[in-house]
């Protein structure tokens, strides 16, 4: 096979020739030596040749034949599930879904979009709240932004947040890592036992149901009492759990958090899956993370899109009470076909499942006179076994089964789908003897062995809504995924050219290992030793991301950039306190940063202060050097992204990370654009102290249409003792779960099943192979910003007048001119068969395009021909010839319905909305809604699945 570098990158030698003459120049190295300030030019190292893919593959199964998988009973918010086949095969494995983008568009995303809604609307009822996003990164992210959001929407004034102490030890661990940044006190109390006239005065309370010892309680006192004096009640739950348990927003919460792992994905030692959040009405408009809503299209047809965006932190940027952007949309797309397939009698039966073996276990345990900690329990039993819990932990080990060992004394069991579906006894055959018990049959289903309590049994009904119904069989299911994924435009149907997000190639063989039990199965706090072949390549990737980074430590652990820059903010903040310099707590942040930047600063409890961007994009230097002045005793970091979100190379840069330095601040460089300096430049060396990267940008991991992601946080040495630890080398015990310091994810390397693909990537690249695709990636940005330059402005150009990896088209004169907006070029682009570029960011009235390196010639050609097509439908529009609001450009996107139905009295043919360039027929993509109403969405909020009478 051709090497794959050939394969990744679009463009061929001849291509390339042609797009280097337009630009100018005769080689992709003299393009670089012009585009990159010499300045900061610098090849990373370490990386070494290109292997093979069946040689990639190879050292991947290598690697994977390294883990021991054996089979977790070890709970604590981690549980074996059965993917279904389907499932697996028609979204994990589909690149019509993994390669879809955040569904900004949402025109271009109904799929999706309903597919989350479906998950939305299942989380809401499970948890007995009124709305749910879609979705969190993790459980215990989730916990700690329920708490700021508990903070935020309490009536009380205590800064004081009370924590049950069998909360789970990651959420507990991440809880006393965040609170004290943004003062908040906890205060940690073993909630099932305490009377809740002791409830201290506090602004809320996080409660585990059921606990993470597996015990189930009843929580309203509890709630009641905190609700009473202005608190909010928050509920950290088990989905299945609460197929037989009361739902907590019956039982008073007003926030329910969680993780939707065990609805069909896998424990992927550690992620990535979708957490979740629901609350009460009230709480939705401050409610963290996206939200699918319903609108109406152009044609009065109901229509899904993001509702609320206000609230989301790119609006909000130093306002902002979240930092959440990239989610884990995949997974909650899996989560919610589970429930569709399932449905609700299908859930119910599997938690009955789950309960029965449990409660078969207890009562062997029980006969054998083992005491058991908590007789009401839905999955975990957690036993006393004075003196032998580490013996008894080993025999099970040698049985093929992990058990959680508390202490000494104490140990548990957490039994999960894949018991049941095995039939209750056959695993139980193993464990059972290895911990010198013998089975004692069933347990009494009917009444004495259930252990959960008739008070606490789940009364409310769950998922009635149709669509948990109507897809119940192999065939409906296949259909349903097929006909919302057609809905929807990905990579597999041509260019993303969203700026700052790097949609490239995400290579089938870089996907091969994600699905290999050696690396989807192990449970996050499982043994080390069973966990040498990921742990070995997780190292591997750290050091190749390092060298070529330029830094000295990479922690992996976050699961997006924006928890990547909390992480590093946070080893600022925690680098500070070391010197006895805490009260540097400002962080400089150009207005142009994307708005997580100043998200994540106020999450670390720190001041944002703006600085000003020059008329060409760069940071105004003075404005710079003033500020610091100002600032400059108490000044933490500046926060720059490089090149900048104009997609230009400053050739400033070292002169202002020496200004930071100077003044005693750190300098943070956002790493999302590192697609334009791979194998040609360093962070380390332009004098950053700290970085994210996102993997799912610059290392291939799939968009997968708004997560997973992966945001590791890369630093020079000083800060490696305060970013997230790896719990190989300082950790911290909290129930027998050793976590590593500084904790930013509930898992020790966040996303770790899908680092493979990053890991494949650059070892089928090789130092080589990466240098050439930032050229490559960089020539595509020039030659289309060369090619449109005389149609629209380019916004920022660096030195010779070079772009970077993106250009900035400016349409404000377009507008001025002709009225046409940036939205209208936008859905008009749909009808040429492509997905718009980034909108309005960084500069409103502006498209951002980033073509990446792995589009052919032909495809970029494709873009620029719709680009200037649509470009003389504005012109026209500008002489007078159509008016704007009965063009094609403001009646875009068209639907099939539209061209069909009714009269035809545009002053347009249907040929040219549909079909306005020739050859688009044999490529149609057909968009299933007209133009979105935004402003009707976020008047009138639906967020849970309408009635399918909607649509009629
Ligand atoms: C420049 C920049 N910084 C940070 C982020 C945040 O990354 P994530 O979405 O993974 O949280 C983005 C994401 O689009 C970005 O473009």
């Amino acid at each position: 096979m051709r090497p794959f570098v050939d394969r990744h990158i679009g463009t061929d030698a001849a291509a390339q020739e042609r797009m280097l003459s337009a630009v100018g120049f005769d080689s992709l190295e003299a393009l670089m030596d012009a585009a990159v300030p010499a300045g900061i030019r610098s090849a990373g190292t370490g990386i070494g040749e290109a292997a093979t893919e069946t040689q990639a593959l190879a050292e991947l199964r290598a690697l994977a034949s390294r883990n021991r998988v054996r089979h977790s009973a070890i709970g604590l918010g981690y549980a074996g599930t059965v993917t279904p086949a389907p499932i697996k095969r028609l979204i994990l494995e589909n690149p019509s879904w993994y390669t879809a983008y955040t569904p900004y568009q949402p025109e271009i995303s109904q799929g999706r979009l309903e597919a989350l809604i479906n998950f939305q609307t299942m989380v809401a009822d499970l948890a007995g709240l009124d709305i749910a996003n879609a979705s969190m990164l993790d459980e215990g992210t989730a916990v700690v932004e329920a708490m700021l959001l508990a903070r935020r929407a309490s009536k009380s004034a205590s800064s004081v947040f009370v924590v049950d102490t069998d909360l789970l030890p990651q959420s507990r661990a991440l809880l006393r890592h965040r609170a004290h940044r943004t003062g908040i006190e906890l205060v940690e109390l073993p909630l099932a036992t305490t009377d809740p006239a002791d409830l201290p005065d506090s602004f809320g309370v996080v409660a585990q149901l059921p606990g993470a010892s597996g015990l189930v309680w009843d929580a309203r006192g509890i709630f009641a009492a905190s609700a009473a004096m202005g608190g909010v009640p928050v509920a950290a739950a088990d989905l299945l759990a609460l197929a037989l348990i009361e739902a907590p927003g019956h039982q008073g919460a007003r926030i329910v958090v969680g993780s939707s792992q065990r609805f069909g994905v896998p424990m992927g030692f550690g992620g990535p899956h979708a957490g979740f959040m629901a609350v009460a009405e009230q709480l939705t408009r401050q409610m963290p993370g996206r939200l699918v809503g319903v609108s109406v299209d152009a044609e009065g047809y109901p229509a899904y899109r993001l509702t609320l965006q206000t609230r989301e932190q790119h609006i909000r940027r130093e306002k902002a009470t979240s930092n959440i952007c990239t989610a884990q949309v995949l997974l909650a797309v899996m989560a919610s076909m589970y429930g569709v397939y399932h449905g609700p009698d299908g859930i119910t039966a599997i938690a009955e499942g789950v309960h029965a073996v449990a409660t078969r276990f207890a009562r062997a345990a029980r006969e054998a006179g083992i005491e058991l900690v908590h007789e009401r329990f839905f999955d975990t039993v957690r036993m006393r076994v004075p003196g032998r819990a580490r013996e008894l932990q080993s025999s099970a080990a040698d049985a093929g089964i992990l058990v959680h060992v508390v202490d000494d004394d104490t140990l548990h069991v957490a039994f999960d789908e894949t018991w049941a579906e095995l039939g209750t006894g056959v695993r139980l055959d193993a464990l059972l003897p290895a911990l010198g018990l013998a089975d004692a049959g069933p347990a009494d289903a009917g009444t004495g062995d259930r252990a959960i309590p008739a008070t606490l049994a789940r009364e409310s009904e769950f998922m009635t809504h149709e669509v948990f119904h109507a897809h119940r069989s192999e065939t409906r299911l296949m259909r349903y995924a097929k006909r919302l994924s057609d809905r929807d435009y990905a990579l597999d149907r041509g260019m993303i050219p969203l700026g700052s997000c790097t949609m490239k190639l995400n290579a089938a063989a870089e996907m091969e290992a994600i699905t290999w039990p050696e690396f989807s199965q192990p449970h996050p706090y499982g043994p080390l030793e069973d966990a040498e072949g990921s742990l070995a390549l997780i190292d591997q990737l750290g050091e190749w991301l390092a060298r070529i980074t330029g830094y000295d430590t990479v922690s992996l652990q976050p699961n997006s950039g924006a928890q990547g820059e909390l992480a590093g903010l946070m080893a600022i903040r925690g680098w500070h306190d070391s010197r006895d310099d805490g009260h540097r707590d400002v962080v400089l942040i150009p207005a142009s940063a994307h708005g997580t930047n100043a998200a994540s600063a106020v999450l670390a409890g720190m001041r944002v202060v703006v600085v000003a961007t020059r008329g060409n994009g760069d940071v105004d230097v003075d404005d710079l050097e003033a500020k610091i002045g100002t600032h400059a005793g108490q000044l933490a970091a500046l926060m720059i992204t490089y090149p900048s979100t104009h997609g230009v190379y400053e050739s400033e840069i070292r002169r202002i990370t020496d200004l930071v330095h100077e003044a005693g601040g750190q300098v943070y460089i956002d790493g999302a654009n590192l697609n334009a300096l791979l194998g040609h430049a360093t962070f380390g060396d332009m004098g950053g102290d700290v970085s994210h990267l996102n993997l799912h940008k610059t290392f291939c991991i799939p968009h997968g249409g708004g997560g997973p992601g992966v945001g590791p946080v890369a630093a020079k040495a000083h800060l490696a003792p305060f970013l997230p630890r790896d719990p190989r080398e300082e950790w911290q015990e909290i129930d027998g779960v050793r976590i590593g310091a500084n904790p930013i994810s509930a898992a020790p390397w966040g996303s770790a099943s899908i680092l493979p693909i990053s890991w494949a990537y650059v070892r089928m690249m090789g130092l080589e192979g990466l240098t050439k695709a930032t050229a490559s990636a960089v020539l595509a940005a020039n030659y289309i910003a060369t090619r449109l330059r005389e149609h629209y402005p380019v916004l920022y150009t660096g030195e010779h007048g070079l772009v970077a990896h993106e250009c900035i088209l400016d349409l404000r004169p377009l507008k001025e001119a002709t009225g046409v907006t940036n939205d209208d070029v936008a859905k008009r682009l749909v009808d040429f068969g492509f997905h718009a570029p980034t909108m309005s960011f960084p500069v409103a009235g502006t498209l951002m395009v980033e073509p990446t390196e792995s589009e052919d010639l032909a495809e970029l050609d494709r873009f620029v021909d719709a680009m200037i097509a649509i470009k003389a439908e504005a012109d026209a529009i500008g002489r007078g010839e159509v008016p704007l609001d009965e063009s094609a450009l403001r009646r875009a996107p068209h639907t099939p319905g539209s061209i069909v139905h009714g009269e035809w009295d545009r002053p347009y043919s249907r040929e040219q909305a549909v079909f306005p360039v020739p050859g688009i027929e044999r490529a149609k993509y057909w968009p299933p809604v007209a133009r979105v109403d935004q402003a009707y969405g976020d008047r009138n909020i639906v967020c849970s699945c309408p009635p399918v009478e909607a649509f009629a």
